[in-house]
């Protein structure tokens, strides 16, 4: 993980240790009332009033992300307390609220228990403590609530963040290498919208491609960056990257399904490829994705010992080795979208983020480095 990473999550973590002070709105037609609630919670929250319903929602609406918890009178004029909560629950279901009720009702207040998801009722007069004492408990519940909510939000977006870390570290590691994984992502994303496959599929094509040679991380760099060919007994280290790959993944708990995707993007559709020489549909849909995605890039991408073919001669390729090296229907698909994954090929920047999950989800610039095209 990067330092820039590494002061990310520092601060998801001082995030949740500031106490901010909550913001609180009050509604009463009576200013006697409205005072005396005031001063109940001065100091302690940030406070905000109105008399009566409409002038209330007109507060929701200027000021609804920022509150916290409403406490409202029941009987005022213009519009209810119940009809007022009712809307904050359509627009703002967030906000924790607290009815003040002058007499006991029971389907007023069964009405506004299920309609305005009431936290509580309190029936007036009230002892300022008995209110205190159920605002808190709501300020609690909203923070509880709110907090998980951020809290697992900035979670997915580190978990994402540290996945694009891992793909970057991987794909600086070899020069002639640079930008494989994602440009591999890039086509096997494309490969999957349109095999229609649904977005959480979609979603974890993107973490399995972007590390599908994580295995290779633990390559020695005079195998993985050799000038020239790979003797055999370098190239049976180099064959042990789809496994060394799946016991990285495995043990993260998300990525358990995937471990076998990054194990298998080296099988082949008759059987003769590795580790396990699977065959057909023995072989996971998305290391056969994979699969199509990595040897076309492989082709189109210069190495050390010799120069980029063309892109129609990968096609080609691709087209010969369908039933043998590749899934015939997956094969036939890649060649009729050949040139959106050409596109795709020469302006990886454009293309990227029009798949991409993590790219909606945390700031996730691919440049135009990782184009293959001058290669
Ligand atoms: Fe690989």
């Amino acid at each position: 993980m990067s330092s820039c990473e590494l002061k990310e999550s520092l601060e998801v973590v001082l995030n949740f240790a500031k106490d901010e002070k909550h913001t609180v709105l009050i509604v009463d037609d009576e200013e006697n009332n409205l005072q005396l609630l005031k001063r109940t919670f001065r100091g302690k929250y940030n406070i905000l009033t109105a008399t009566n319903g409409v002038e209330a929602l007109d507060v929701v609406n200027k000021h609804g992300s920022e509150i916290s918890l409403i406490v409202s009178d029941q009987k005022m004029p213009i519009m209810e307390g119940t009809d007022f909560l009712k809307r904050v629950r359509e627009t703002n279901p967030q906000i924790v609220k607290i009815l003040l009720t002058g007499h006991v009702d029971t389907d007023i207040i069964v009405s506004a228990i299920n309609d305005c998801e009431l936290f509580q009722y309190i029936l007036k007069p009230f002892e300022p403590e008995e209110l205190k004492i159920a605002v808190e408990k709501g300020i609690e519940k909203y923070s509880m609530a709110n907090n998980n909510k951020v809290f697992y939000k900035e979670l997915r977006e580190l978990f994402y963040k540290t996945i694009r870390a891992i793909s970057n570290a991987l794909d600086t590691k070899d020069s002639y290498t640079n930008g494989h994984s994602l440009r591999v992502t890039l086509y096997s994303m494309i490969l999957a919208k349109e095999l229609n496959l649904d977005e959480s599929y979609m979603e974890d094509i993107e973490i399995a491609g972007l590390l599908h040679d994580i295995g290779k991380i633990a390559m020695p760099k005079s195998i993985l960056c050799k000038n020239g060919k790979l003797t055999d007994e370098e190239f049976l280290v180099m064959k042990s990257h789809p496994i060394r790959g799946e016991k990285i993944v495995i043990n993260i708990k998300k990525l358990q399904m995937i471990s076998e995707w990054v194990k298998s993007h080296h099988e082949k559709w008759d059987g003769t490829g590795y580790p396990d020489g699977l065959s057909g549909e023995g072989i996971p849909l998305a290391g056969r994705i994979i699969a199509l995605a990595d040897t076309y890039d492989a082709m189109t991408s210069t190495r050390p010992y010799r120069t980029a073919l063309s892109h129609e001669v990968a096609i080609s390729e691709i087209n010969r080795c369908s039933g043998t090296q590749f899934d015939p229907e997956l094969a036939k698909k890649f060649v009729e979208i050949e040139a959106k994954i050409n596109t795709a090929r020469l302006n990886p920047e454009i293309e990227y983020p029009k798949y991409s999950f993590l790219a909606k989800n945390i700031d996730f610039k691919v440049t135009s480095e990782f184009s293959n095209a001058n290669q």
